[in-house]
């Protein structure tokens, strides 16, 4: 009940243009009505975001595509079936309805449905495609509880809709479908795997591109204030010896170095859990004033390809075993 009715002040916040915090299975959302573009100028400037970084648009139901793309391709209808509601986005050809300033003056518009029952209310209510760019920050770690967006943002928006922790905790896969082979544009919380046991091989965009064609692409992002290192050995922590050091560990941390402190995502190494606590991870070592934070690394497959995307960005090692994944 109590929910319900914060669902519907938030709706009555959208419909009357204003921007609302809102959960969903990924990070949390900083949301406004799509076709009302003073409202996403807002989010623009509360994030600080470049206007040339175009916005994912959230839907409640497949009605609301029609109000945003002409047509989609048999394969992203398929992944769609799949995976909706869920961390996967689509970028279609846009109608030229949805505002310039949304999809940053690209012939394209993000989408995606989002796995969060109060969102997905939410958006029925306020009767609009809400755009939702990650609550933070720009280039900042993503939100994934909602005192995280209060710390950060919370003086700033008209309201926070708390649905608690976020249960995937990476952002959505991004999978662009404006060209004839589907191309990922960020890997995230579906498996580039089961994308492609259902349409085939993808193509994969070289991370050193000279000119990203999504601007949000930029190598260095996610980032916490503490300098993050992940490409390191045991050879060179000689040099760290005097310094305040926290270890981002994946499983069992290795105590070679006297850690301040020690996050590990995941005991199990079940990449599920990692995922899920990599951001809140890195957001408690980044509120202890440490000199530096070691991320282990993670094996590239399933979930592990996102995590490994995150820490590469959050630490601008752009060295990819991939032979350099992607975006975003
Ligand atoms: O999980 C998620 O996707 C979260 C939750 C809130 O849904 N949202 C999210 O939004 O991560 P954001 O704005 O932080 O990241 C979206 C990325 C941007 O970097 C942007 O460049 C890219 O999507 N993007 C948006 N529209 C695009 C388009 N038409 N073509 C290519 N890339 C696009
Ligand atoms: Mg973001």
């Amino acid at each position: 009940m109590k929910d319900m009715e914060a669902i519907r002040q938030a709706a009555e916040i959208i419909k009357r243009g204003g921007i609302v915090a809102f959960p969903t299975e990924t990070v949390y959302g900083l949301g406004a009505d799509a076709f009302n573009p003073l409202a996403v100028a807002r989010v623009f400037e509360v994030k600080r975001r470049p206007y040339f970084d175009p916005l994912i648009v959230h839907v409640a139901g497949y009605a609301d595509l029609e109000k945003l793309v002409i047509e989609i391709p048999s394969d992203a209808k398929r992944l769609m079936e799949r995976f909706w509601p869920g961390p996967l986005t689509v970028v279609l050809l846009k109608r030229a309805e949805v505002p310039d300033l949304v999809t940053a003056g690209l012939p394209t518009v993000a989408i995606r449905m989002p796995k969060h029952v109060m969102t997905l209310n939410l958006i029925q209510l306020a009767n609009c495609p809400i755009v939702g760019p990650s609550a933070n920050p720009f280039g900042y770690l993503s939100p994934t509880t909602a005192e995280h967006v209060r710390d950060q943002l919370g003086g700033q928006i008209d309201f926070i809709l708390d649905g608690g922790p976020c249960e995937v905790g990476v952002e959505s896969t991004i999978l662009s479908f404006s060209e004839k082979k589907s191309r990922l544009l960020r890997p995230g919380g579906v498996p580039l795997e089961e994308i492609e046991s259902i349409i085939g091989k993808v193509e994969i965009r070289p991370i050193n591109e000279e000119r990203p064609s999504a601007p949000g692409m930029l190598p260095r992002h996610y980032a916490p204030r503490t300098p993050i290192v992940l490409d390191w050995s045991k050879k060179n922590l000689d040099s760290y010896r005097d310094k305040k050091i926290g270890l981002l560990a994946f499983q069992e941390p290795k105590n070679f170095l006297k850690f301040h402190q020690i996050e590990v995502l995941s005991k199990k190494g079940d990449f599920r859990e990692a995922a899920a606590n990599l951001f809140s991870a890195i957001r408690r070592l980044d509120a202890l004033n440490l000199d530096l934070i070691l991320a282990e690394s993670v094996p590239e497959k399933g979930l592990g390809r996102a995590i490994m995307d995150r820490l590469r960005r959050a630490s601008q090692s752009l060295t990819s075993p991939l032979g350099g994944c992607v975006a975003i």
